[in-house]
């Protein structure tokens, strides 16, 4: 079977998904769970378009190993140069150059003619190729290119050395069949195709981004850019969870595969979410809350019978491992813990393990009958977070009703020492927030906030995320717990001690 490259540009067009906007330290914990999932090259971003940019690429490029890092590039000397620089610390390294084709980019957004791009298309690649080996030619708006054109452009790309030509649905207008016989198109009227990898990048404006990039695959792409849960610009990219997930589901069909290690799907999409802030839709294909639920009592009835019934996928098979994700109660021993979190791919040192276990285990296991797989996960990513916790909350007690002004108390530890403060509010978390600001003598303004529950049940998990205006900074914070204040200090001094540890 041929293998598929596995392109994941989440931290670049993924990251232009409105409101996804990730800081270094974020696409790095992202970049290196990306890695664990197997991905063949990871974009790491578009290093000229900002400073920050630049150091989330140089920063991957330094610490993420094992793969190819690639940064974005417009057809231009000093996009290319930007790109070079940030990538210099990564072995394997791709600039990827992109220039919009299609009459309408040339004719409103470029201004230039049809030469002119011939042209700045050969030299970009040219110059790009005496920086590095490896360098992927994009021609934007390709499905809305005049056909000719693009065979020119594609062959024109290749001769001057680049090495993956990319086809961009931009847009997100083509169809299936339709695009599938763009791929052939190429592959026939591209002399010198077999000296490139082919490959797609669709976009889902019609929801078609995944569907799209199959029948490229079935029409000769080695290559598929995608991301995780799907998200990009507007309405996202093809996602990668949805096209690995199909090629390994129906190989009968596709004859494909890829060096993804798909039991690692379901905790990436978990990071991606719980570090964008973007949620996944319950019924989202593969890593939605309800992929692997049966409700109805046919479906109930089938699956207990034999699960292939109604179930085309196992969960365990994207890393969700018992159906329905019931694994561990109050009276699960340390070993049944370990080994559970061992199952799920998380590789602790057994101090990690013991804290984990005898401290932040058994408290959620007292206060919740049922642990599941997502509670596991937002157990160990707050344990393994990069971000020493300067202040941590030790106690709190609020006062709330339709009749009384809120109020909190809130106990926080710092280097040892600890602090008490009280403040009344306009709610019970704004009390919290006044009294936290009153200890830590940092005020914060909150700019945003959601609240969802990380599992079902009464008892379930409420996940906050919040950002938060602080020193003319904006920050993220997020946390977990059965109480939902809780979790909304818990949250708010996450965000404090990322401005902290930043500064
Ligand atoms: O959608 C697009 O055309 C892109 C290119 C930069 C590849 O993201
Ligand atoms: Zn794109």
């Amino acid at each position: 079977m041929d293998k598929i490259i596995i392109f994941d540009t989440t931290l670049r067009d993924g990251e232009q998904s409105p409101g996804a906007s990730l800081d270094t330290q974020k696409k790095l914990e992202i970049a290196h769970q990306l890695a664990r999932l197997g991905v063949d090259v990871l974009e790491a971003g578009f290093p000229i378009s900002s400073p920050d940019d630049f150091r989330a690429v140089q920063m991957v490029a330094k610490q993420v190993k094992g793969l190819i890092i690639c940064g974005l590039a417009r057809a231009i000397k000093k996009d290319i140069d930007a790109a070079d620089r940030a990538l210099h610390p990564a072995r394997r390294k791709r600039i990827h150059v992109f220039l919009a084709t299609s009459k309408i980019h040339l004719k409103y957004k470029l201004k230039k003619a049809d030469a002119e791009i011939l042209r700045l298309a050969v030299e970009s690649v040219k110059y790009a190729r005496n920086l590095v080996e490896d360098v992927e030619f994009s021609p934007e708006d390709a499905s809305r290119t005049d056909k000719e054109f693009l065979f020119r452009v594609v062959e024109a790309a290749i001769a001057a050395g680049a090495g993956t030509i990319n086809i961009p649905d931009t847009v997100g207008y083509a169809i299936p069949e339709e695009f599938g016989r763009l791929i052939a198109e190429i592959r026939e009227n591209v002399s010198n195709i077999d000296r490139a990898v082919l490959s797609v990048h669709c976009h889902n404006d019609l929801g078609l981004g995944v569907a799209n990039s199959l029948a490229a695959i079935a029409n000769g792409a080695g290559q598929v850019e995608c991301t995780i849960n799907g998200l990009g610009e507007r309405a996202g990219n093809a996602s990668l969870e949805e096209i690995v997930m199909a090629l390994r589901t129906r190989c009968d069909y596709l004859n494909k595969t890829t060096n993804i290690r798909t039991a690692e799907i379901y905790k990436t999409s978990r990071l991606v979410s719980k570090l964008t802030g973007i949620m996944v839709q319950p019924n989202k294909a593969i890593v939605g809350q309800n992929a692997f639920r049966h409700e109805a009592g046919i479906h109930q009835d089938g699956v207990l019978k034999r699960r292939v019934t109604y179930e085309i996928m196992r969960p365990q098979d994207v890393g969700l491992e018992v159906e329905g994700g019931l694994v561990l109660g109050k009276h699960s021993g340390r070993h049944a813990f370990s080994e559970r979190l061992k199952k799920m791919g998380f590789h602790l040192s057994p101090a990690q393990i013991d804290k984990l276990f005898f401290q932040r285990f058994k408290q959620l296991a007292d206060k919740k009958k049922e642990i599941f797989d997502e509670d596991l996960i937002t157990l160990v990513e707050e344990e393994i977070s990069v971000t020493p916790k300067v202040w941590q909350l030790v106690e709190l007690t609020v006062a709330s009703g339709n009749k009384v002004t809120p109020y909190a108390t809130i106990k926080l530890k710092s280097k040892g020492k600890t602090f008490s403060k009280s403040s009344s509010g306009d709610g019970p978390v704004d009390a919290c927030y006044k009294a936290i600001d009153k200890i830590t003598g940092i005020k914060g303004r909150l700019l945003d906030y959601s609240i969802q529950a990380v599992t079902r049940g009464k008892d379930a998990q409420g996940e906050v995320h919040l950002l938060v205006q602080a020193k003319g900074k904006e920050i993220s914070g997020r946390s977990s717990s059965t109480d939902i204040i809780e979790a909304s200090a818990k949250a708010y001094l996450d965000a404090i001690n990322k401005l902290l540890y930043r500064k």
